[in-house]
């Protein structure tokens, strides 16, 4: 386990939408090394980069053509590795995006794969035998190459799916086994691609869908396998890079494959889903104030979950992501500082997204640019201040609009307004570092979390946790002594063993 990671606060920052330093309408690695006194005057000392390499930008860069090339609108290979040295000089860390389940279908692997002539890239990917034959229960293209058989996607059409192989070969006249050279050749390829970045400089790596490698995988048990092998490397020659996965299930990703966190993500009905946004909209979610959330949903499915991997690994919570609508979409305001505030006193590695300190808020009307499609809402571009477009970029056309409210939240106006998002971001991660038991490893025990029940009482060592997502009062058994008040949004009065909690609040004692 990199010893960095454990007090690791990550700022997710998607580099097309974040700081366009030459003002040709799209966020650049310039603009980042421009704003990483931001990021850490936040109190963030990490940061996740999405993908900045060479692609068509069919699905925002998670088309890769050239895993080793930094695309041109961001800069340069040179550029890159800049900015990983002045984060390193500025004691922070930075972990690159890693898309090992397909590429785009411009990569020159893909153009000597679909070839009908036979060569050392024909298995890399995975195609039929011919294209007649196309098995419905996989998502195959068909009829587009001159080799005689259908290929697999992954994710978009434009996305082939890498061949590490099945794990259980159903049509052996086409689908190899896990250890075919072939199979074995792409697992080598991607240790390439990891050692390339590793050796300039990289702490790591967020693993686009990670579970995703080998096919007629049920239990992903094989795929973590591979993992595991790949970790082994990890730990053998660069024992401080940390792996974050995009798996969902931290049994595995985290037990199983080896990752040092996993992300807890918002699918629809899962714990992390009720707790921040749930029901058509929000109106289902824990931290929504009409009380219909139901704590209980998280923690039956959280609590197994973090007990199963605590002495492993780490879950990874987000304000949300680049595929995910922003908070905003759903919750008011003082809602979403109680949500970040709970989100920062969980165990394991936070991440935070882009403009989510500020309250950015989810666009819904935007149309889709590049393979964003509902996701493009929540990618618009960084509010900094008064400047034209909000002082991302000085061009008459950023890629994606601005948020057309003039009256949008800035970084200028959530730093001077009392009681802003902003401050409560920054006050949390604050306190989050200076207690440690409020971090990444503190112990952590479920004290008050019943069905359809309020408030959300949890305990990090001596500090016990109230959260009162409701627009009323509400009240829980209590009967420790306080010794004193760690933090506080809205108030709360302790009398006859009871805790009594204002609306919309969040408080912090030490027991
Ligand atoms: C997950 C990424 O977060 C998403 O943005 C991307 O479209 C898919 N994986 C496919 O790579």
């Amino acid at each position: 386990m990199p010893k960095w990671l454990k007090d690791a606060i990550f700022y997710e920052i998607y580099p097309q939408s974040f700081y366009d330093s030459n003002g040709d309408g799209i966020g650049d690695i310039n603009g980042i090394i421009e704003k990483l006194d931001y990021v850490k005057q936040l109190g963030c000392n990490a940061i996740w980069l999405n993908p900045v390499y060479d692609s068509p930008f069919k699905d925002a860069g998670y088309d890769v053509r050239n895993y080793r090339k930094v695309a041109p609108r961001y800069g340069t290979n040179e550029d890159l590795v800049r900015l990983i040295n002045t984060v390193h000089k500025k004691r922070m860390h930075i972990i690159l995006d890693l898309v090992p389940g397909h590429t785009s279908d411009t990569h020159p692997w893909f153009k000597q794969a679909k070839q009908a002539k036979k060569n050392n890239f024909s298995n890399r990917y995975i195609f039929t035998d011919n294209v007649w034959n196309a098995p419905s229960e996989y998502r195959l293209m068909c009829g587009l190459c001159e080799r005689d058989g259908n290929y697999m996607v992954n994710y978009f059409s434009s996305q082939p799916a890498l061949n590490y192989g099945f794990a259980e070969v159903t049509h052996p006249e086409w689908q190899l086994p896990m250890d075919h050279p072939d199979c074995l050749a792409t697992r080598k390829a991607l240790k390439e691609i990891m050692r390339f970045w590793l050796d300039q400089g990289a702490d790591g790596f967020r693993v686009d869908m990670a579970d995703s490698l080998v096919k007629n995988d049920d239990t992903k048990e094989p795929t973590a396998t591979i993992w595991a092998d790949i970790r082994q490397m990890m730990d053998e020659e660069y024992p401080d890079a940390a792996l974050v996965s995009e798996w969902c299930n931290p049994q595995i990703a985290v037990n199983k494959a080896g990752f040092h966190s996993d992300f807890y993500l918002d699918h629809i009905g899962n714990g992390y889903n009720t707790l921040m946004r749930g029901g058509s909209w929000g109106d289902k979610a824990f931290f929504n104030k009409n009380g219909e959330g139901n704590i209980k949903a998280f923690v039956d499915e959280y609590l197994p979950a973090y007990l199963a991997t605590k002495d492993n690994g780490y879950i990874s919570f987000i304000t949300c992501n680049h595929d995910t609508p922003r908070m905003t979409a759903y919750l008011d305001e003082d809602a979403i500082k109680i949500a970040y505030a709970t989100i920062f006193t969980l165990p394991g590695v936070p991440f935070l997204f882009y403009g989510d300190e500020i309250g950015m808020r989810y666009l819904p009307d935007l149309t889709s640019v590049e393979g964003g499609y509902s996701r493009t809402g929540s990618r618009s571009p960084m509010q900094w201040g008064k400047g034209k477009n909000f002082g991302f970029s000085e061009c008459d056309k950023t890629y994606i609009p601005v948020d057309p409210d003039k009256n949008a939240p800035t970084v200028e106006k959530q730093r001077r307004k009392k009681g802003s998002i902003y401050k409560a971001v920054k006050g949390i991660i604050k306190l989050r570092k200076k207690h440690p038991e409020l971090g990444a490893d503190g112990d952590f025990e479920v004290i008050y979390a019943e069905e359809n029940s309020f408030p959300f009482v949890y305990r990090r060592g001596k500090y016990v946790i109230f959260v009162n997502p409701l627009d009323h009062l509400t009240d829980v058994r209590f009967d420790y002594e306080v010794k004193q008040e760690v933090y506080k949004i809205g108030e709360y009065v302790q009398s006859w063993e009871k805790m009594t909690l204002s609306p919309q609040s969040f408080v912090i004692v030490e027991i």
